[in-house]
């Protein structure tokens, strides 16, 4: 078994703009760290300076400029199609805003039974077993199933979002602001909970945020991003 779970080698990731006069817009430019298995390495820094940008890199949702990407030893940038979409259920990513991750059409049940449905071979009725034995782990309840993410709550569409997340046994979870968008009396209880999944599950994590207080409740390391790279690190005891 391999130690390093996810590692990532002087990664770049360079926006053009403008018509006449190319401009490139350094989102990411030249970062190298690792995160260990089970380890939450916390990312913190202003709005702007990139973190979404490589939290969506490390999963390769978008392409960098250059660098080197790994996850579990496997060169994700060297990832054909098919590969990738093999690979894909191993890393799962959760963004700040719960509405933009659910189908506003789709009842929480199915919401949480899609990714098994898509990616498993399981019965109608091991989903069905399954998606309740989510929505209890998650701290939703049976009633929750047959209502919309309309009806929910912002904290508890984030819940619905977790189940989501691991209901295909995921081993590497980039959070995003997972709570910035959500009520200040709500924002513990979904980071408890991300801390008590992280356990249970041990995952690994790039926990993002722009608050350096929630970053140090949820994280063992913390790097400190500004303009498109890695200034340094930040203690995780004040
Ligand atoms: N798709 C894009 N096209 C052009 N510029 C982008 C794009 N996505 C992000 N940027 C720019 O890259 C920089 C970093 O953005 P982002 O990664 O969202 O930062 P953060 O998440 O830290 O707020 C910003 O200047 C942003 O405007
Ligand atoms: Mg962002």
């Amino acid at each position: 078994m391999i130690e390093v779970e996810v590692e990532v080698r002087d990664l770049k990731k360079y926006y053009t703009s403008g018509v006449l006069k190319k401009r490139y817009i350094k989102a990411v430019d030249g970062v190298s760290f690792s995160i260990k298995r089970g380890e939450t390495l916390g990312l913190v820094g202003e709005s702007g300076c990139g973190k979404s940008t490589l939290g969506k890199l490390l999963l390769r949702l978008i392409d960098p400029t250059s660098g080197e990407i790994f996850f579990d030893g496997i060169n994700l940038l060297r990832l054909n199609r098919k590969e990738l979409r093999k690979i894909r259920p191993r890393m799962q990513m959760i963004f700040q805003d719960p509405y933009a991750s659910l189908n506003p059409r789709m009842k929480i049940g199915e919401c949480i039974a899609e990714p098994l449905k898509l990616q498993t071979d399981l019965t109608k009725r091991e989903i069905r077993e399954r998606v309740m034995e989510l929505i209890e782990t998650v701290g939703l309840n049976t009633e929750h199933v047959n209502r919309y993410p309309f009806q929910l709550s912002g904290g508890q569409n984030q819940r619905v979002v977790l189940a989501r997340v691991i209901a295909l046994n995921p081993e590497f979870i980039v959070a995003d602001e997972p709570t910035s968008a959500l009520d200040v009396s709500v924002q513990a209880q979904i980071l408890n909970l991300m801390k008590e999944m992280k356990e249970k599950f041990t995952l690994t994590v790039l926990f993002i945020s722009h608050d350096l207080e929630v970053v140090r409740h949820m994280s063992d390391r913390i790097l400190v991003m500004k303009a498109g790279k890695i200034c340094g690190e930040e203690p995780v005891k004040s």
